[in-house]
């Protein structure tokens, strides 16, 4: 299924957003024209991997799918990918993410994070009052949930609220079972201003483990084994039941929490852009997606036959996850390193390289290692098919997150 037309036009309408940067790319051009260091996104490529994941998740009938926004930060990547597998909603990591998909029409979302100081609760409540919103929200704090329910009391709203079940990731979380279920109680008890929505039992450290059965069995074991747990300790409080949210899950795991019969979401965000930390999972017998996201950079300089400097450093890719991949070159011939803020280093002493490919001027494509922060770093994807630019559109979300 390809993108309708439509959805295209109205996606151009953010080109004319206020203050932001003007974009790399003009539609009709070919993607070579495109100004660099740019963010391309291949919609041939986006197009299948909604595909494959919506596919993936046709047996499990009673499994939603909520894509996270968190790696893309655009609307209107969200209304694709809603369009695409069919979702009804996304997550957002932050409030901001969530004020840019209300903003950019995308109405249902589920904020998997918590949500602490007052003036944060306050825009909360705003963006929730905001007609046709539904938003939900996580807590692991008594604290919290008693000013969520202050301020939605306030607002004159009812607030959806998850408890987040720390499955094993020693992040954010209350322990699994009768903590879990005294949290959620304390939610039931400021009904109305609050809505117990259900658990949030997300395994963050999961989703790379490479092997396919040693990840299968961290979700089958210890994730399921804390997840039920604190079902029963809830059921036993008397504050469960069955339409409640069992959410958690991305690109690494989705599968898994969809076989268990305990989660009826899943919330796989990367899936949309891919990384190479994503690509070099071993996938087997499971879902594969392919890469969508790319870095167009242009070689600066060619001071040695084997030595190649890229317009793209750490502004325009993050490192974190290792160095970039340089499509179109063999493993081990022509690797990237940081050449500082503004530079990348293509080492091509490895072997003997097409040097047309790194002549000054030349375009290269290289695939970020991690997606999320390497998206935060620009204004801009520029949407392409068939070596043609077909669209620009803005990363709203984009920045420190609050
Ligand atoms: C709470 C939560 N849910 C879902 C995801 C999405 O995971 P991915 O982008 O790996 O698919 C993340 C990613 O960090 C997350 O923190």
């Amino acid at each position: 299924m390809r993108c309708s037309a439509t959805l295209l036009q109205r996606l151009s309408a953010g080109m004319a957003r206020p203050g932001l940067p003007g974009p790399p790319a003009c539609a009709g051009f070919p993607v070579a024209a495109t100004d660099t260091p740019a963010l391309l996104l291949d919609l041939t490529a986006l197009e299948r991997n909604c595909a494959r994941i919506k596919a993936a998740l046709e047996p499990f009938p009673h499994v939603a799918l909520r894509p996270h926004a968190k790696a893309h930060k655009s609307s209107a990547v969200a209304a694709m990918t809603l369009e695409l597998t069919g979702a009804r909603g996304v997550c957002c990591q932050k409030l901001c993410e969530a004020e840019a998909m209300v903003d950019g029409g995308i109405n249902d979302i589920l904020l998997s994070n918590e949500i602490v100081s007052q003036s944060k609760i306050e825009r909360l409540c705003q963006l929730t009052a905001r007609p046709g919103v539904k938003l939900a929200v996580l807590v692991d704090d008594a604290g919290n949930v008693s000013d969520l329910a202050r301020e939605a009391a306030r607002a004159n709203i009812q607030l959806e609220v998850l408890v987040e079940v720390d499955v094993g990731q020693n992040r954010c979380g209350v322990a699994p079972g009768p903590a879990t279920a005294a949290l959620a109680s304390a939610i039931v008890s400021h009904s109305p201003a609050l809505r117990f929505g259900g658990l949030q039992c997300y395994h963050g450290l999961t989703q790379h483990i490479r092997s396919v059965a040693e990840r299968r069995a961290a979700i089958l074991g210890p994730v399921l084994a804390a997840t039920k747990a604190s079902i029963a300790a809830c059921e036993a409080a008397g504050v469960w039941s069955p339409d409640l949210r069992v959410t958690g899950g991305g690109t690494g795991t989705f599968i898994f929490e969809a076989e268990t019969g305990v989660f009826n979401e899943v919330q796989a965000g990367s899936f949309v852009l891919m990384d190479t930390d994503y690509t070099d999972n071993d996938a087997e017998d499971q879902v594969k997606f392919e890469p969508v996201l790319h870095c167009l950079a242009t070689v600066m300089s060619r001071p040695l036959p084997e030595r190649a400097v890229l317009d793209a450093g750490t502004k325009a890719l993050d490192l974190g996850c290792g160095p970039p991949r340089v499509v179109g070159t063999k493993p081990g011939t022509a690797t990237y390193r940081s050449g500082g803020d503004e530079h990348g280093i293509i080492d091509l002493s490895g072997a003997a390289v097409e040097s047309d490919m790194f002549k000054v001027g030349s375009v290269v494509w290289v695939q970020p290692s991690h997606c999320d922060p390497t998206v935060n770093l620009h204004d801009w994807f520029v949407l392409h098919r068939d070596g043609i630019v077909q669209d620009c559109v803005p990363i709203e979300a984009r920045g420190p997150g609050r």
